[in-house]
């Protein structure tokens, strides 16, 4: 009874001791704290080794953050979890076996190895229940006291678990920083932090930038006190627009810098409660880009219009004017007397020379532009089927509403263009004797035809022919073009029976796409 009692005795002080190294061990954190835990719970216990070992691969190995041999700390290790006692651990949440571990984990060869008897193990888990590894201590004779081990281990395990998690969450949240931090370095815009009254709480900038000044200069400030009056009414209205809605919301503004007037795009998206983040985006060599590509299609036709012109011209008054004093030498030729068959040659040229003329003219005449502006477009298409019709023995008809109000100047010009060009096509390619127009004035749009009787477009009618013409030439992307900027399209159909073609334009077009402006109602 006296020796009972002076053993528990002894438990009790030894126990004492194993809290008393515990209470300064709890004192440090991190990799000081598991090693100290493991050197202190290997003198406290009498055990010849002491491991903390971090579930890893999948949940197949357990890598150890701490060792101990006698007191001593190693280099940590990596080790497989299948027939190791740790195993058991980890499913049963603690194992002990105090005197033959080794032959019931023969296959555990470090077991074996080490020469070890017993073993002693908890899990380590996390404040949801997760287990996140395991606490060990082992040695080669039979503990002298495996109750007090038992109990001091499951006192260590709980504050190991705590850390352990804790180092979890705080790796999680390094490799989370070091990814925002990849991702901002990645990011060539500007950054600020606003409240809501537009006072800047922090900024960033991986480049040089015209609206990035040193930190000290801008953190503090308001938007209003940086940024041109328009500029800073509309960044403060996004920036209230985020912090009420908690939407993203973008502005674009100029400013004026150093380098000339720049166009940004501002993206603020809700950054905490009461601040958003803005993302400030120099889209000034975008802007100008998209800017010259738009005006870019209105330009060529201007320029094809030119050129019309101009060969319109050097056909009227070189070509044509060279062909008839062709002709007349040819007279003169003939009136000095020549052979018979020198005459019939001689008739042959100046019958070459009348058909070259009519052609010429022809030509001269569908590309010269008359005065539509003044006469409007159906006396313009009247006159210019009239004229076509006295030149080229082609039989043209015309069906169109008696009268019309008057279109926007541009979109006539643009509907007479295609009228003329598809005239064009027609003498050119068709080798139709007859051609017809038609101008119809719906009630919202206006659409003209223009068909004729001819051999129709290359591939027509063949089943290979898709839907979509692709075309060699100009002509038909430029009426495709000018009708598209007014909003409307170009139909073809086209067999070996003839093609026509359909030019649609809508008349409540608000805003033409094109740089010249918006429509103006005809009247
Ligand atoms: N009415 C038509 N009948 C038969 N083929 C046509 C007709 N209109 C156009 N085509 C065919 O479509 C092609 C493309 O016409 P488009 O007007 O685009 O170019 P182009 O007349 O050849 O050259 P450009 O108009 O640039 O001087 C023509 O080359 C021709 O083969
Ligand atoms: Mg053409």
């Amino acid at each position: 009874m006296v020796r009972h009692t002076l053993l528990e005795q002894d438990r009790l002080q030894r126990f004492s001791e194993a809290l008393g190294a515990a209470s300064k061990v709890f004192d440090t954190t991190g990799e000081v704290f598991f090693r100290s835990l493991t050197e202190h719970l290997g003198a406290v216990l009498h055990v010849d080794y002491v491991s903390i070992g971090e579930l890893c691969a999948g949940g197949r190995a357990l890598k150890t953050v701490a060792v101990s041999v006698g007191g001593k700390s190693l280099e940590n290790l990596q080790y497989d979890l299948n027939d190791t006692p740790c195993q058991q651990v980890l499913e049963r949440g603690r194992f002990f076996d105090h005197g033959s571990v080794q032959s019931h984990f023969p296959k555990d060869e470090f077991l074996v190895e080490m020469g070890f008897q017993s073993y002693l193990g908890v899990a380590l888990i996390d404040s949801t229940g997760v287990r996140l590894g395991v606490m060990s201590v082992m040695s080669r004779r039979p503990l002298t006291d495996p109750k007090i081990a038992e109990l001091t281990l499951g006192l260590f395990a709980a504050r190991t678990s705590v850390e352990m998690e804790r180092r979890r969450s705080g790796r999680a949240l390094q490799a989370s920083e070091a990814r925002n931090r990849a991702i901002l370095k990645a990011i060539p815009d500007v950054m600020f932090v606003l409240d809501r009254r537009g006072t800047v709480l922090d900024c960033a900038a991986n480049t040089a930038h015209e609206l990035y000044a040193p930190a000290e200069q801008v953190i503090g400030r308001n938007i209003r006190e940086r940024l041109p009056p328009a500029a800073a009414e509309s960044v403060a209205r996004a920036v209230e627009h985020t912090i009420t809605s908690a939407e993203s919301s973008s502005v674009t503004c100029s400013v004026q810098t150093a380098k000339g007037l720049r166009v940004y795009d501002a993206l603020c998206v809700p950054f905490d409660a009461d601040n958003v983040l803005m993302i400030v985006r120099d889209v000034t060599e975008t802007r100008t880009a998209e800017e010259e590509l738009r005006k870019l299609p209105a330009q060529l036709l201007k320029a094809q219009d030119q050129e019309r012109r101009r060969i319109a011209r050097e056909l009227h008054d070189t070509t044509a004017q060279n062909i008839s004093a062709l002709n007349m030498n040819l007279v003169r030729l003939e009136q000095e007397g020549v052979s018979a068959s020198a005459a019939r040659i001689l008739a042959d040229c100046r019958a070459l020379c009348d058909a070259s003329l009519r052609e010429i003219r022809t030509l001269a005449y569908l590309l010269h532009p008359p005065m539509l502006d003044q006469v409007g477009l159906l006396s313009a298409v009247r006159w210019l089927v009239g004229g076509l019709q006295t030149r080229s023995g082609f039989g043209i008809t015309m069906e169109a509403p008696p009268e019309m109000e008057r279109l926007a100047p541009p979109l006539e010009r643009d509907l007479f263009f295609v009228v003329q060009e598809a005239l064009l096509n027609v003498v050119r390619h068709s080798g139709a004797n007859t051609a017809g127009v038609r101008v119809e004035r719906q009630a919202a749009n206006v659409v003209v035809h223009i068909r004729d009787n001819g051999r129709g477009m290359p591939g027509a009618g063949s089943p290979e022919q898709s839907a979509d013409w692709t075309f060699a030439g100009v002509g038909i992307l430029s009426m495709r073009e000018r009708l598209r900027q007014n909003g409307g399209d170009l139909g073809i159909t086209s067999s070996r029976q003839g093609t026509t073609i359909i030019a649609t334009v809508p008349l409540q077009t608000d805003h033409r796409t094109d740089a010249r402006g918006p429509v103006r109602r005809g009247h």
